[in-house]
């Protein structure tokens, strides 16, 4: 047998024990909308729907038709009244050593109040959009479900990300509030974050004309009064915490827009992914409680995200709180103060189920595994992968040495636009299999087709479609429709299908292996990030003329950028210049999104129609023999691209 094709069957007693069961696969195969009834019926309904899915529209879904709920009640209340108030919601970690703290269910129902009073006091009303930009501190998660609360539609942006970031996501959203913290904690310092929203909300005619009000949670004491404007900013200690821990919610439309979330497409602008009430918690608490195998008041969780994306959103606020989990969140950065922190964390806090990404276990994988071996893991009994291919030998490093060859291991493939998994291994109910994903969940249909929309071969690759809506599918891009049909759905619009932008096979087994983005959508540590994006900012840069950005294959990032810039006439090439450009798409974008290796060249590889090449710029980066050049302008320009790149 070859490795890939080693199957890792569950133990007995997991199996026996399991949440999911193979069955599931032929009910819902059999009955997809009741199925999905089913799973929507894990929520508290105020209102009960009418109807599972209307797609009389396509592709904007409706999904529990009539149904009215309202999400924080699902995620607090109605633990609270079920009297499960005294269990622990949050074991909070500060980076800082011994800054921890536990909240409750009740705990968080009184702190989920008080802010949902304060926004509501101040004027917002359903429907309004609120920025939240902050690091993993508990309020953070309390504005979230404030939001939900209220009908308040949120859209969380990545601390990490620029003040220009940040602006070009306020106003696009027309946020009415920017919820923050004074700073952050980031490796074992304080550094500023109210500064950076200073800067991106500006002053005067540049000021951004949807803010009214910024809130600022007290986090590293950091002189935020600096830059205090009067009338816009308060502090959270000020106002959310005097407000009544009494709040009475309202039940909202099982479509009402719960969140936007801006991700990269394949061109510059950042897209406003839309997702809903209703459907998109179903997806999430269905997925828990089967892919993560949730034992509520036994397990301890701990999803290492960040809220500023995805997966921080579904699988640390809506998914474990709705179904009543206790969770860790860990503020700061694995290495600090050293390399042990992680698992530190997981013996301390006896965590069972552990999820994480693969550049996460590569890293873990240099450190060496003296450092997990150090500590008592045996609380875990299930690990999580996410964010791009897990590569076979992580993944058996993942199995053996933090899994002790014992946890199985969830591989989920999904996306910001899925809302939450989409193809993962049901576990103890199917075997594993070491860089699979195995198969589309119960409930959920995929193929992987050529060109024309026809299944290819097993072993063969093709793309990745989705030929059925699923509850927690995105809704739209935030205020452009056609984007949206163009985007995921024109593809292979006379199927009807969702094209995600990967690639994938399944193999003779009929494991389905994700390989990757087939669009100018690069992967960094999990990241998605588009090469349009960085090009804009290089480009930007007054020394730039042109600028072409690939992802290549990178040991412990996954994919790094590569990017390969012509300077104008007047500019001096040299390291001082690479580093300005480096820190120019840092400031632009995110530090998260600075080119591992600039190459300045005289030329770039065009096709006769000026398309650049990416796909042979990859191979340069990559160090492969060139492809197919056949369809280049001048061939000879390699030459000097090669001689040039450092
Ligand atoms: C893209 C989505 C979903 C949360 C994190 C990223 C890649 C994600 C896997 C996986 C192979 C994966 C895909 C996808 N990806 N998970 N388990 N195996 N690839 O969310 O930023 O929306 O990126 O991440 O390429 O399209 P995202």
């Amino acid at each position: 047998m070859t490795e890939a094709s080693k199957v890792y069957p569950p133990s007995k007693e997991f199996a026996d024990n399991a949440n999911a069961t193979i069955e599931m696969y032929q009910r819902a195969e059999a009955d997809p909308d009741e199925f999905w009834a089913e799973q929507a019926r894990r929520l508290d309904w105020a209102k009960p729907f009418e109807q599972v899915l209307d797609w009389s529209n396509a592709p904007f879904a409706k999904w529990f038709v009539g149904g009215e709920l309202n999400v924080a009640v699902n995620c607090v209340d109605r633990h609270v009244a079920a009297g499960k108030g005294d269990r622990v919601a949050i074991h909070w970690i500060g980076e800082p050593i011994d800054d921890t703290r536990d909240i409750t269910y009740s705990q968080l129902k009184d702190e989920v109040s008080r802010a949902a009073n304060y926004l509501a006091s101040i004027g917002l009303v359903a429907g309004d959009r609120v920025a939240i930009y902050m690091p993993m501190v508990p309020e953070a998660v309390i504005a979230m479900l404030a939001c939900a609360r209220l009908g308040l539609t949120h859209s969380v942006v990545f601390a990490g990300f620029s003040a220009a970031a940040l602006r070009s996501r306020v106003d696009d959203a027309e946020a009415k509030v920017v919820i923050t913290t004074d700073g952050q904690f980031r490796r074992g310092k304080p550094a500023p974050l109210k500064e950076a929203v200073d800067e991106a909300l500006g002053t005067g005619d540049d000021a951004a004309p949807s803010v009214e009000k910024v809130i600022v949670v007290r986090r590293t004491n950091h002189d935020a009064n600096l830059n205090w404007v009067h009338g816009r900013d308060v502090w959270w200690e000020d106002t959310v915490a005097e407000q009544s821990p009494e709040h009475t919610p309202e039940a909202f439309d099982a479509e009402h827009p719960l969140f936007l979330l801006y991700t990269s497409g394949t061109t510059g602008k950042p897209k406003g992914i839309v997702h809903s009430s209703g459907g998109y918690l179903t997806q999430a608490a269905y997925t828990f409680h089967n892919v993560f195998d949730h034992k509520e008041g036994r397990d301890v969780f701990w999803c290492t995200a960040d809220i500023g994306w995805v997966t921080g959103h579904t699988y640390i606020t809506y998914a474990p709180l709705a179904n009543g989990a206790t969770q860790v969140i860990y503020e700061g950065t694995p290495n600090s103060p050293d390399e042990h922190r992680h698992f530190q964390i997981i013996e301390k806090y006896g965590v069972t189920t552990y999820y994480t990404a693969p550049t996460m276990i590569r890293t873990f994988m240099k450190w060496g595994r003296e450092i997990p071996d150090a500590h008592d893991l045996s609380s875990l009994r299930l690990l999580g992968s996410v964010g791009e291919p897990i590569n076979p030998e992580a993944w058996r490093w993942y199995y053996d040495v933090i899994g002790a060859n014992r946890c199985p291991i969830v591989d989920t493939w999904w996306q910001t636009e899925t809302g939450g998994h989409m193809i993962a291994p049901l576990p103890g109910a199917i075997a594993t299999k070491p860089g699979s994903a195995m198969r589309p969940l119960p409930g959920i249909s995929a193929s992987i087709v050529d060109d024309k929309g026809n299944s290819v071969p097993d072993g063969e690759q093709g793309y990745l479609v989705l030929d059925r809506p699923w509850p927690g599918m995105l809704r739209g891009i935030w205020g452009d429709p056609e984007r949206f049909k163009e985007t995921y759905w024109s593809r292979f619009a006379e199927q009807g299908w969702y094209f995600a932008g990967d690639g994938a096979r399944y193999d003779e087994d009929g494991a389905l292996w994700v390989l990757g983005r087939v669009d100018d959508v690069m992967n960094v540590s999990g990241h998605r990030i588009s090469t349009s994006e960085v090009e804009s900012a290089l480009v930007a840069h007054a020394a730039v003329a042109e600028a072409a950005v690939v992802g290549a294959a990178d040991e412990t990032t996954g994919q790094g950028i590569v990017a390969f810039v012509i300077l104008m006439e007047h500019a001096t090439p040299g390291d001082e210049l690479v580093a300005e450009l480096r820190q120019q798409v840092s400031v632009d974008i995110s530090p998260i999104a600075k080119p591992r290796e600039i190459n300045i060249v005289p030329e770039l590889p065009k096709t006769r129609s000026g398309k650049i090449m990416r796909r042979l710029l990859k191979d340069i980066a990559e160090g492969r023999e060139l492809g197919d050049t056949s369809t280049l302008v001048d061939p000879t320009v390699f030459e000097a691209i090669r001689a040039k790149k450092n």
